[in-house]
């Protein structure tokens, strides 16, 4: 996929000076060692309708013998997967036990706006709040992150992230690997840069493209490997990196079949040889390990070269499971195909000079209006500069979106299906039917978050 990759940007020249990572020259991952057992995240689900969610920071032994200052959800580092179903009414508490002020999204979360935890809801060190929603979206692996304006990227990048499952009676139904931990894997990729002291300093590698490292976390675990059974399993994939774009493959070159996009599932079990997600995106696949061995070679890498997780083949542990051919029902109307622009965004610049219709961020402009309830047509182009320009993530929050076209044509198979970040190459044009089911004011920006952070985000009231 042309564009979709760092390495063909083409910025000459760009924050070379200070020894930043540069994006003509990207940091390469190093191949996962496999040696340590991939980390699960706790599975946690509403107790009385409330799940606890406290932001705090830790120490976490990512490297052997080493104690690295993180964040995390719960924990030192990183945060569980919550669990919930549609139609559940859960309160989140979430609490704030940093020292810094922080908030709590809900990326791909149909919820009110208020709820949302964009940087208007910020939380200061100390403070709780209690989000209360229904669930009113189907089967779909969501996260959670924080957005408060300026430190979003480095509180990313010291470990606030985790997973938010959906499920509803059609994904009960389907035959689908659900054992959490046993057949189905939640894998949250992000590459980071350690200093000398194997710790994060954000500040000294913070490119403003966009930053990136050269070591890779699954979960974060170090060198990781994963043992499943000789059967089919479930990867629900996130690329939860700062700015790095991958290019998932098996290193067999066999084939996988993705089942669900970011908000819910394809409408059938797709073949695919490979699948690349910009940071924000989700996808589900499922790989059948049964054609392979304790012996076998099998890895999970991303393009042609680094390894980032390897199998290891249990033979005891096999499950014959039948998926089902139909999964879902996603359709764009024809009414959808049919409306006109009513909203048109430009995406352009790189760096510090990044803008969304010629503006930078302002919590004080609202930048665009749409009524609850209705569907309207967002036309977004990436605008190419003199150097090429990059790929944007662009993401909207409280809701999910459905890709009408790209460039004019019927999106690729893999894309049909719900989405609330959708990558725009340089010179593109993406039109999505948007509809908001809440009220309130949402934003809308390019995931990646230092470009976010440098103003490549705006703000749309739902009335
Ligand atoms: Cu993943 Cu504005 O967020
Ligand atoms: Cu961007």
């Amino acid at each position: 996929m042309e564009g979709m990759d760092h390495s063909n940007m083409d910025m000459e020249g760009m924050d070379m000076e200070n020894g930043h990572a540069s994006h003509t020259n990207p940091l390469e991952l190093n191949n996962s060692t496999g040696e340590n057992e991939l980390a699960l995240p706790p599975l946690v689900e509403a107790k009385d309708g409330v799940v606890d969610i406290t932001a705090q920071q830790g120490k976490t032994e990512i490297f052997e013998g080493v104690q690295t200052d993180t964040y995390g959800y719960n924990g030192s580092f990183l945060g569980p997967v919550i669990r919930v179903s549609e139609g559940e009414t859960v309160t989140f508490r979430t609490k704030n036990d940093l020292l810094e002020p922080t908030t709590f999204h809900w990326h791909g979360v149909d919820i009110p706006g208020e709820g949302d935890g964009g940087p208007h809801q910020l939380l200061q060190p100390g403070a709780s709040e209690d989000v209360k929603f229904t669930v009113s979206q189907g089967a779909s692996t969501l996260w959670f992150h924080p957005h408060p304006e300026g430190s979003t990227a480095e509180q990313v990048y010291k470990g606030l992230a985790g997973l938010i499952y959906v499920e509803d009676e059609n994904s009960k139904s389907l035959g689908l690997p659900d054992e959490y931990g046993v057949n189905d894997f939640p894998l949250v990729f992000q590459d980071r840069q350690f200093n000398e002291d194997k710790q994060f300093d954000y500040q000294a590698v913070r490119n403003e493209d966009g930053t990136i490292g050269d070591t890779m976390l699954v979960n974060g675990t170090l060198n990781p490997k994963l043992t499943v059974g000789k059967e089919k399993v479930r990867l629900r994939l996130l690329n939860g990196s700062n700015a790095r774009n991958y290019t998932f493959k098996l290193n067999t070159g066999d084939s996988f079949q993705q089942i669900a996009t970011d908000g819910g599932f394809l409408n059938e079990p797709t073949e695919m040889s490979e699948i690349t997600l910009t940071p924000g995106e989700r996808a589900e696949i499922i790989v059948d390990f049964s054609k392979y061995d304790a012996s076998s070679d099998v890895a999970l890498v991303n393009e042609a070269d680094s390894i980032l997780l390897p199998f290891k083949i249990d033979e005891q542990k096999t499950n014959t499971v039948a998926i089902s051919e139909t999964l879902n029902d996603y359709v764009v109307t024809e009414e959808e195909k049919n409306l006109s622009v009513t909203k048109k965004l430009e995406l352009f610049g790189m760096g510090e000079m990044v803008y969304i219709n010629d503006k930078q961020f302002d919590i004080n402009r609202i930048d665009f209006t749409q009524k609850q309830g209705e569907t309207e047509i967002w036309e977004i182009y990436n605008k190419p500069d003199m150097m090429g320009g990059m790929t944007h993530p662009f993401h909207i929050h409280g809701t999910q979106f459905k890709i009408v076209s790209i460039d004019g044509k019927e999106p690729p198979v893999e894309l049909q299906g719900w989405k609330d970040t959708v990558a725009i190459e340089p010179d593109q044009k993406v039109k999505l039917a948007v509809k908001f089911n809440n009220k309130g004011i949402y934003m809308f920006h390019c995931h990646v978050l230092e470009h976010e952070e440098n103003g490549m985000m705006g703000q749309v009231e739902v009335l």
